[in-house]
């Protein structure tokens, strides 16, 4: 039988949290976006707190209740992640990134809204959104840098890619195609990736659940990992 003690594994530790998504204007009523919920952020914020950490989330547009103790920084779009991001990072000694944010967004947003009875099809020009993570990671001091990575096929491939190409030290690679996990989902399952190589798989489970296994990786990488 198991006996749940309270964890207090995280005290002394600050951590930011990032979740949700971002919306992007595309002129005053429309926007670009994804499908993300917010609940794996929200999960990861919920456990580090009751672990005994300081947590401050920055929080795209969700449906979720903000849970109690926590900081919550409300942003709308990617560049404002970035800088929400950017001010909290000096005072964080974890940092996880489980926002779902804008790759691409519109160059040119329209100032009024676009009109169908126009004679072309407007088009939509795009330019790159700020990458949080690999902003973060070039002033870093301390900061243990967690990363997620959403595929939708070669999950370990693209995750390791990801993991070295913005240096972090773990991720939690993400089958978003698997059935009952993911996007909007109560549930998900991942597979934790670290820089040292070490490879731990959770199958699936309630986001709660995964957010304290998450958690877990990371005390036991900075065990094996002094800064
Ligand atoms: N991320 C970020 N800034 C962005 C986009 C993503 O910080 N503009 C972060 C995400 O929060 C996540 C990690 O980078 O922790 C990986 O995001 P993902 O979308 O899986 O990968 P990308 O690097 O954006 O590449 P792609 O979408 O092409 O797979
Ligand atoms: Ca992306």
């Amino acid at each position: 039988e198991q006996i749940l003690l309270p964890l207090a594994d995280l005290k002394g530790q600050r951590i930011l949290v990032s979740a949700g998504p971002t919306q992007e204007a595309i002129d005053p009523v429309r926007y670009i976006s994804n499908r993300s919920s917010g609940k794996m952020g929200y999960a990861i914020a919920e456990a580090a707190r009751s672990r005994g950490a300081e947590v401050i989330l920055v929080s795209g547009p969700t449906a979720l209740i903000p849970p109690a103790g926590i900081r919550v920084v409300p942003i709308t779009t990617a560049k404002e992640m970035a800088e929400a991001m950017s001010a909290q990072f000096g005072w964080s000694s974890i940092v996880i990134m489980a926002a779902a944010v804008a790759d691409f967004l519109p160059k040119a947003p329209a100032t009024q809204k676009l009109k169908k009875g126009t004679a072309a099809v407007p088009p939509l020009e795009l330019e790159r959104a700020p990458d949080i993570l690999a902003m973060l990671s070039a002033k870093r001091t301390a900061q243990i840098l967690v990363g997620f990575a959403a595929e939708t096929q070669d999950l370990i491939e693209h995750a390791t890619g990801k993991l070295t190409a913005k240096g972090l030290d773990l991720i939690v690679a993400n089958d978003v195609t698997q059935a009952g996990a993911g996007f909007g989902s109560e549930q998900n399952a991942a597979i934790i990736l670290s820089r040292t190589g070490t490879r731990q798989t959770f199958d699936l489970r309630p986001k709660s659940q995964l957010a304290h296994d998450i958690l877990s990786a990371i005390v036991e990488f900075a065990k094996n990992e002094p800064r």
